[in-house]
C-alpha cells in the first residue's frame, strides 16, 4: 500500500511538471515587461507581431532559440519600446485623438515594417 501511494504521488508529480513543459513560453523565465502569466499562445502571437511590424526575424532580437537570453542589444532596446507602447496605450487620452484605435498604438505606428524608423527632418 505504501509503495502504491508513493508511486501515485510520483506519477502526479511527473504530470504536474510535464504538462506545462515544452511550450513556447518556457514558463516566461525572463519576462520583465510582459505579463509573466501570459499564455504561450498569446506570447507567440505577440512575438510574431513584433517581428512583422519591424520586418525582421526572431533572431534580430534573440540568440537562436534561446529566447530567455538577454545577450542582444536589440532585445534590451525592444523592452524599452514595449514600455513606451504600454505608456502610450495607458495614457492614450493625453497623446491621441479618440478616433485613434487602441490596436493602432503598436510598434508599426513608427516602425512601419522597418527595424529602424528613418528620421524625417523637414
Ligand atoms: C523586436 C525584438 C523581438 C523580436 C523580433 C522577437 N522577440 Fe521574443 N522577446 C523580445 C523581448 C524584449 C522579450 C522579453 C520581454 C519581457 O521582458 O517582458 C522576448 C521574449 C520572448 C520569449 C520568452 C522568453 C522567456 O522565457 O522569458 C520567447 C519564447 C520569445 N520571445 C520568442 C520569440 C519568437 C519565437 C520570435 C519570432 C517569431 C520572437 N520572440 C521575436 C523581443 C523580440
Ligand atoms: C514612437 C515611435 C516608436 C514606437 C511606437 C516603437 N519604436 Fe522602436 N524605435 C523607434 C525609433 C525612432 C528607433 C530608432 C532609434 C535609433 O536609431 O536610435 C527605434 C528603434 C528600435 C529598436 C532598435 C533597432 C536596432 O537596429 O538596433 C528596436 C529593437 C525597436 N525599436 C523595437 C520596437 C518594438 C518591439 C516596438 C513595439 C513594442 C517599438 N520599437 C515601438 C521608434 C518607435
Amino acid at each position: 500500500m505504501r509503495l502504491r501511494s508513493a508511486f501515485l504521488l510520483f506519477c502526479a508529480l511527473c504530470l504536474a511538471f510535464a504538462i506545462p513543459g515544452g511550450s513556447l513560453a518556457a514558463d516566461g523565465k525572463n519576462l520583465l515587461v510582459l505579463d509573466k502569466n501570459i499564455s504561450s499562445e498569446e506570447l507567440k502571437k505577440t512575438m510574431e507581431a513584433y517581428a512583422a511590424q519591424l520586418g525582421v526575424k526572431c533572431v534580430f532580437c534573440h540568440v537562436g532559440e534561446q529566447y530567455e537570453k538577454d545577450d542582444k542589444k536589440q532585445k534590451q532596446d525592444a523592452r524599452k519600446m514595449i514600455r513606451l507602447v504600454l505608456e502610450m496605450k495607458s495614457r492614450k487620452a493625453d497623446f491621441f485623438k479618440t478616433t485613434i484605435k487602441d490596436t493602432a498604438i503598436q510598434c508599426a505606428m513608427c516602425h512601419r515594417g522597418r527595424p529602424q524608423p528613418e528620421a524625417y527632418v523637414p
